[in-house]
């Protein structure tokens, strides 16, 4: 993709990984992804901000020609994952001049994980200025917006704020700005889930830091660029407030047909209630959905079947994923089938008690679930639509 200017001076130099569909060997991605760099030109200095996955380094390069770039000062890394960092031994490479610009336990990662010596790196303190000539960049410390090194960078005279993975969203997409808000509003929910929800309690500090900058641009590493902040400032509001909606997630699994029956029955009644339900079959699911869906439900039921002693390992993954990307749940349930016994419920119940949660009382059928067993899952439907209405 050419590289696209943003302003007088700033442009997009990143890559568009049109085709990736798995991150990290863990992350589902539908619609592919970028690797947001961008280039900044002050009136004596030249910055570059991140870089890209080292498999599409020849698109940053050509982007750069494409400039006339024959000099950079400065690469600013402001997180040391491989999708953004991992091109700078490259750029060190073909621009030896340059100096990393980053915190110091950035540079840590930096020599540990990509080689890259600390004497190619200058260290900067929260809140430093770097002096472009005309320009200046503003760094701010943000840990856990992914890692414990990452940090945002503020182009002051522009009021761009440049925040590698913090708003971004796994989107590959030749549109520069982010004005189809409905489009990259899912892709973005889908990313906070995935990648940032896990630190949602240190992001309100976070945002009203952002909201005192005042930015006109936000510009992060994936994703489309945001010309009106407000659109992903307001959902991040939105999503790592304590508010939860009126929903439960049925996340179930089936062998031989009772866990589905008793997912059914709970499903039909939550309907009937007035109680939104989401269902997933885990057996196929996209766990980005999943994790999507997770973002605001108060209520997870996992449905699964006893698998020799225990639950079925769809369910085992589902409940491990729950508990570590630690949604605002407020209930739980676990409900599901057995033959002869087993620690099904106690197994999933381990997983899932890092989240601060009311577990219902589990309800287990023995084969075929009994005229009992669904009336007990009734109850459970009138359960949970009171405990939605006791939030309001
Ligand atoms: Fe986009 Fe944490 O890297």
């Amino acid at each position: 993709m050419a590289p696209r200017k943003i302003k007088e001076g700033v442009f997009s130099v990143g890559a568009i990984d049109w085709d990736r569909r798995l991150f990290d060997s863990l992350i589902p991605l539908p619609l592919g992804t970028s690797y947001n760099a961008y280039l900044v030109k002050g009136e004596s200095k030249t910055a570059l901000l991140d870089t890209v996955e080292p498999a599409l380094l020849k698109d940053l390069f050509a982007n750069l020609d494409e400039l006339g770039v024959k000099t950079i000062d400065y690469v600013v890394s402001h997180h040391a994952e491989q999708d953004h960092s991992g091109s700078i031994p490259a750029v060190l490479a073909r621009y030896p001049d340059a100096k990393v610009v980053t915190n110091g336990k950035c540079a840590g990662l930096l020599a540990s994980h990509l080689r890259v010596p600390a004497s190619a790196c200058d260290i900067i303190t929260d809140g430093a200025v770097l002096d472009l000539g005309g320009r200046s960049l503003q760094f701010v410390f943000a840990p856990w917006v992914h890692w414990p090194e990452t940090m945002f960078s503020f182009l002051v005279e522009d009021k761009i704020l440049f925040t590698c993975d913090f708003f971004g969203s796994h989107l590959a997409t030749g549109t520069l700005f982010a004005d189809d808000e409905h489009h990259v509003y899912l892709s973005a929910k889908r990313y906070y889930a995935e990648i940032m929800m896990p630190f949602r309690g240190k992001y309100p500090a976070y945002l009203q830091k952002i909201e005192a900058m005042a930015p006109e641009i936000i510009a992060p590493s994936h994703g489309p660029i945001y010309r009106r902040p407000e659109f992903i400032l307001d959902a991040y509001r939105d999503w790592t407030s304590d508010k939860v909606k009126n929903e439960a997630l049925v996340a179930y699994v089936s062998m031989h047909g009772s866990t589905k029956l008793m997912v059914d029955r709970l499903v039909d009644r939550l309907v009937g209630l007035g109680v939104n339900v989401r269902q997933f079959d885990l057996a196929t699911v996209d766990i980005g959905e999943l994790a999507t869906a997770l973002v605001d439900v108060a209520t997870l039921v996992l449905a699964t079947p006893t698998v020799l002693n225990g639950p079925h390992p769809a369910a085992v993954y589902a409940a491990y994923l729950a508990g570590a990307i630690k949604p605002k749940l407020r209930h739980a349930a676990i409900i599901g089938s057995q033959g002869w016994g087993g620690k099904t419920v106690d197994t999933l119940k381990g997983l899932l008690a890092g989240l601060k949660l009311e577990m219902f009382d589990p309800l287990m059928s023995k084969g075929l679930p009994t005229p009992e067993d669904l009336a007990a899952v009734d109850k459970l439907a009138e359960t949970i639509k009171a405990r939605h209405a006791a939030l309001g």
